[in-house]
């Protein structure tokens, strides 16, 4: 059985890996260079695998925590967050020239998942 402590480092992991993907393509955008070859591949292979590990951690997380019978809201705050960051990659590719505030934006929503991973409000 994986353990809580297990599903939060591969939590954390999913959460480097999905920024790294996201901001790598964003420098590339911004620096006007080429999404080719193994650039692309890490942009997208980044973004994809981290996107799903903090799916199934997340849902671990819950599990560990016994919150699937009856999951709080805070839970679908943060499936919302996961869903804007899986279409945030296509965003950034077509906007990504927009540059800081596209970047700002990005980390304002991380923190909103965080707030919510950490206060639980409700
Ligand atoms: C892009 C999406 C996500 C981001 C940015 C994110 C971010 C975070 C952060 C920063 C933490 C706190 C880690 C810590 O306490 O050290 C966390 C914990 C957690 N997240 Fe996520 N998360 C995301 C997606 C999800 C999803 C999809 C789920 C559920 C299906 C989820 C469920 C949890 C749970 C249950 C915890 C543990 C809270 C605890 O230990 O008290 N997260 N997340």
């Amino acid at each position: 059985m994986i353990s809580y402590e297990v599903y939060k480092i591969l939590h954390l992991l999913g959460l480097v890996l999905l920024f790294s993907g996201l901001v790598g393509l964003l420098t590339v955008r911004m620096s006007g260079g080429k999404l080719e070859g193994s650039t692309k591949s890490l942009v997208f292979v980044s973004h994809g695998v981290g996107l799903v590990l903090l799916l199934v951690s997340g849902f671990g997380l819950v599990a560990r925590l016994q919150l699937t019978q009856n999951m709080p809201n805070w839970i679908y705050v943060k499936l919302a967050v996961w869903l804007f960051m899986g279409g945030a990659l296509t965003l950034v590719k077509r906007k990504g020239q927009i540059g800081w505030p596209l970047y700002l934006s990005l980390l304002i929503v991380f923190l909103i998942a965080a707030y919510f991973a950490v206060y639980k409000p409700f």
